[in-house]
């Protein structure tokens, strides 16, 4: 095509005009507040020098044009105050000053003209003195983080007006007084109608919780009001609350009255805290709690009562904690098998007779009840308990015999319960570093940026579980590289639960390719931190992070490489036409280096992943908690070097081989092939989900092997193959109508427990037939959590994700909207439904079942006169008892709308239903009962679907991922 030469100019202009809003000075008020700021610091940032801050490309300063928007200077070791100065940079959108621990003084209320501003961070400096008014005039601000400083006096009431407010830190300082309300003419934190999180432990704030203050407008989920010194009555409106996760009230030592009835109405509730009060009245009742996981109501003054029957009623409890509450009574032996239960303490009660474990969850690590009247134990025949258990101070401990350990008076802590630290991946000797640097992950001395990060309110107590904290270095490291920081590993380690009830643990970054950050990294490094920009798994809650001053070794120098770059494209201003060439050469350039960049971050992402084999020797890691970690080595012995005899199966990701574990367990082992690894965000992200998710219809994980650039994932061995392969034939596995509801039915509730009981939620994303593998009992278990979706912060939601599923199966409103719901499982399963009844597959020779069966429904009919589509495996169909529902409920689930659709729990309940009316209840029986059952060697039990599986022509079975 021929471009007009007159085009061609028009554009270079544009191009130059361009170039020039980049080139020009910045505004002359922006760079005098920029110096003002500096001339009041010790040392001056290392090249703010001259009068272009935006030009220059000052350390910490982003410009628009030629204005500047963000300060960030986070972790840079600036000592001095906030000059007033500031009040000059009107276009200011960030402030982040954090961790500057020697910067402080009062701040200057000017701060209070900057009216873009949207995030004033200064979380971890020293500034002191009352929090200016004037920030309540910030009409954008979204974002305040004044935390960890050393504030004094009262909280403003002005503060009510910021409309705008997200996240609302304040804790760690020494503010006095109450919460400030809505007085009839001056707006109060009750008006704070669009904050999600309140944040304001650790000071000394009192007088009542003024009931006021909660209301149903508000959209809090986070409450924090911990370590303070609040006295009266907590108000019933907290009742209103409904969209709260996680509440503190804990160390309110004068917090007195009973806790309001209606808490029942907080069903989101996930983290509670409300030890060492002084509250009355009866033991919260938590019925119907059921998103709770961290419960601690220790040392309060509760009047005496029995056990509650809701101990033994919470799915996602993992921790426990009732010291000196006043119980009473033998504890129920459900307590000890709550599926997610890691740690119980009970110290201090009156609880008595028998203890009884036998019966008890694998994660479940601590059991304290010291000081109570227990007289007799009952460990249980087979698997006994044998993680901590505290007994001293009960009759039981006075009979004299050897029950040494867990009569023991002292001790607390079992050797077997180290807390988890990233190990050293050093394939030889572990070098030694010299004073200023430190060994990373990978085994390479640095100079790391340290800090110490706290949680606040974890979902969990078991700080053994590596699962954890695997996933927070991998996610913290991907989002450094992510927004392109250059960042070798993290580290973690010296954890502990401090006196204020937060989980602290010192973190360490190291940087990749060179010896040390420079100050630009660390300013990107502690914003991603101080800013909230990192979100941690939901399981960690909320957090806050106190960074180092990071040591330059040869202090702050000046680097002026940017001034450089400037001067070719000032002279070609300057020399007109042949300029403008250069110009544009400078300028595709430029566009050139940015579309490399991903692909750079990319590469580095690829690599990233180190987990140590030393750390998880067998020796020190005694059971299987949650994953384990194997070796390549010790998995090629396991399979007898991946022997041909032992593999059982294939798909698109590698090969599964069989294996036997020294301890006997066969398990199954899905190897990658090289070339086609899975990424290792899926990869991660199968072990992360499948090491927490227990139940007894979905596959459970061994452990995993990410060594030696490989990656395996280690199953439990399920022998019966594939609910497809029963279907087709293929595996001699015959079901019949009652095995086939049965089979649906343990389906129906492996999924629902991904949606309802897991934490958090789970999307599954991949329902399908050859994802529901048979055991010996012909038990259904659904597995292949490749796909699989958390849900988010707020919990129910639904999240618009690149669409993925496989066709036939895939929820056709997912497909056009990309938002995903558990809505879409649902109508995966309801696919499921229909391919069990007929044995066909969801799309063949370009039917689809749905369709079909929609066109074939005729409700007046006898078997909805859908003879001709059944299973004729399925023989008489006047034997197909509850036939009808059952088709009903299907075509339910393939709803075109998620709405019109059931949830997973309403499906259970419905096919539980068809189960009696089949009379096909009941323990399921062994494979080899009634049933016609070919012995031989079961195939591929994890396989997805390999290209064979569809070899009936037609439409081959594909994943879909579009652009
Ligand atoms: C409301 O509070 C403001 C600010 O604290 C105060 O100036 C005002 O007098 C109060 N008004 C009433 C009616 O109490
Ligand atoms: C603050 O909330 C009260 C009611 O709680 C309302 O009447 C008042 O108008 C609100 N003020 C502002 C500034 O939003
Ligand atoms: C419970 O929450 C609902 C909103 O979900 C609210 O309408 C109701 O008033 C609350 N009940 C109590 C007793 O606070
Ligand atoms: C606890 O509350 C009771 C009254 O309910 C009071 O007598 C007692 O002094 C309080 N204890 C503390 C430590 O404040």
């Amino acid at each position: 095509m021929e471009v007009s030469p007159w085009l061609w100019v028009i554009f270079s202009f544009s191009v130059l005009l361009q170039a020039l809003v980049i080139l020009a000075d910045t505004n002359v008020q922006d760079t005098s507040g920029l110096n003002g700021i500096a001339a009041n610091w010790e040392p001056q940032p290392s090249n703010w020098l001259g009068n272009d801050p935006c030009g220059d490309k000052w350390v910490g300063i982003i410009c628009t044009g030629n204005r500047v928007i963000s300060i960030r200077l986070s972790s840079l070791g600036f000592s001095g105050t906030l000059s007033g100065d500031i009040q000059s940079l009107t276009e200011l959108q960030y402030l982040d000053l954090s961790y500057n621990n020697k910067l402080g003084g009062p701040l200057p209320a000017t701060i209070g003209t900057l009216s873009k501003l949207q995030n004033l961070i200064l979380v971890g400096c020293s500034f002191s003195g009352e929090i200016p008014k004037e920030i309540g005039q910030l009409s954008n601000l979204a974002f305040l983080s004044l935390n960890s400083n050393k504030f004094t006096g009262t909280i403003p009431p002005s503060l009510g007006s910021l409309s705008k407010l997200y996240w609302f830190d304040l804790a760690d300082n020494q503010l006095t007084g109450g919460l400030p309300i809505f007085n009839g003419t001056s707006p109060g934190l009750d008006n704070l109608t669009n904050t999600k999180h309140f944040h304001f432990g650790m000071n000394q704030l009192s007088g009542t919780i003024p009931s006021q203050i909660f209301n149903s407008n508000m959209k809090l989920i986070h409450l924090l009001l911990d370590n303070n010194k609040f006295s009266g009555s907590i108000p019933s409106t907290l009742g209103l609350l409904t969209t709260l996760e996680v509440l503190r009230f804990d160390n309110n030592a004068q917090l007195t009255g009973p806790v309001p009835i209606n808490l029942n109405n907080l069903t989101r509730l996930a983290e509670f805290h409300l030890a060492n009060c002084n509250l009355t009245g009866p033991l919260p009742d938590l019925t119907g709690m059921n998103s709770l996981s961290f419960v601690d109501m220790s040392n309060n003054s509760f009047r005496t009562s029995d056990v509650p029957t809701w101990f033994t009623t919470l799915p996602s409890l993992t921790s426990l904690y009732l010291e000196k509450v006043g119980i009473s009574g033998e504890l129920p032996k459900g307590l000890f098998s709550l599926p997610a239960i890691q740690t119980l303490r009970f110290r201090r009660n009156h609880l008595n007779g028998t203890l009884n474990t036998a019966d008890f969850s694998k994660q479940l690590q601590l059991i304290d009840l010291r000081d109570n009247n227990i007289t007799a134990v009952t460990l249980g025949a087979g698997a006994q308990y044998k993680k901590t258990l505290m007994l001293s101070g009960n009759p039981f401990c006075n009979q004299g015999d050897s029950n040494g350990a867990i009569c023991k008076a002292t001790g607390e802590s079992n050797p077997a319960l180290q807390s988890y630290s990233t190990a050293f991946n050093c394939p030889g000797l572990q070098p030694t570093c010299s004073s200023s640097q430190a060994l990373s992950p990978n085994c390479v001395c640095s100079v790391p940026y340290r800090g110490t990060l706290f949680f606040r309110s974890p979902g969990f107590s078991d700080l053994t579980n590596a699962s954890y904290f695997l996933l927070l270095e991998q996610t913290l490291k991907a989002k450094f590289l992510n927004l392109s920081l250059p960042v070798d590993t993290v580290a973690i380690h010296d954890m502990l639960v401090d006196t204020n009830n937060n989980l602290q643990m010192s973190l360490e970054v190291f940087p990749s390719g060179k010896v040390q950050f420079v100050e630009q990294d660390i300013s990107g490094i502690g914003f991603i931190l101080s800013n909230q920009t990192y979100k941690p798994p939901p399981v960690f809650g909320p957090y806050y992070f106190l960074g180092q001053t990071y040591s330059f070794s040869s202090g702050l120098l000046q680097t002026s490489e940017s001034k450089k770059n400037r001067i070719p494209l000032i002279v070609g201003v300057a020399a007109g036409g042949a300029a403008v060439v250069a110009a544009l050469l400078a300028f595709t350039v430029c566009i050139i280096r940015r579309k490399s960049k991903p692909k750079q971050t990319e590469e580095r992402s690829q690599s990233f992943v180190s987990w140590d084999m030393k750390s998880t020797s067998t020796s020190t890691a005694p059971q299987v908690r949650g994953a384990r970690m194997f070796a390549f080595d010790e998995l090629k012995k396991v399979t007898n070097n991946f022997s041909e005899a032992n593999d059982i199966g294939t798909g698109g990701y590698g090969k599964v081989y069989r294996g036997t574990l020294p301890s006997g367990q066969l398990v199954a082992v899905k190897r990658s092939q090289q070339g086609s690894l899975q990424g290792n965000l899926e990869f991660r992200t199968e072990i992360e989900l499948l090491s927490r998710v227990h139940h007894k219809n979905v596959v459970s994980l061994v452990g995993f092997c990410f060594d030696q650039g490989e990656q395996m994932l280690v199953y439990e061995y399920v022998p019966n193959g594939t609910l497809k392969e029963s279907l087709t034939g293929k595996s001699g596995v015959r079901l019949d109508w009652k095995r086939r509801l049965r089979v649906v039915l343990g389906a129906a509730k492996g999924i629902a427990y991904l949606h309802e009981l897991a934490d958090p939620p789970i999307i599954h994303r991949d329902i399908k037939s050859s994802n529901v593998l048979l055991d010996e009992r012909l038990n259904a278990k659904v597995s292949d959590f490749g796909l699989s979706k958390l849900l988010g912060e707020d919990g129910r939601g639904q999240i618009t994700t690149q669409v993925k599923g496989t066709m036939g199966y895939l929820d056709p409103e997912y497909y056009m909207t990309q938002q995903l719901t558990d809505k879409s499982d649902v109508y995966s399963f309801g696919v499921l439904l229909l391919e069990v009844v007929t044995a066909r597959k969801p799309l063949e020779r370009g039917r689809y079942i749905v369709r079909e069966v929609k066109a074939a429904v005729d409700r007046r009919k006898d078997m909805y006169g859908l003879h001709e589509l059944l299973d004729p495996a399925l023989g008489a169909s006047s034997a197909l008892a509850g036939l009808e529902q059952y088709v009903d409920l299907a075509l339910r689930c393939v709803e075109e709308s998620g709405v019109d659709r059931p949830s997973m729990g309403e499906a259970v309940g419905e096919i539980e239903r068809i189960v009696k009316m089949a009379g096909a209840g009941g323990v399921a029986e062994s494979a080899s009962g009634s049933m016609s059952y070919t012995s031989r060697t079961p195939p591929h039990p994890y396989d997805g679907d390999s290209p064979s599986d569809y070899s009936g022509g037609g439409l081959p079975s594909m994943r879909v991922e579009p652009k």
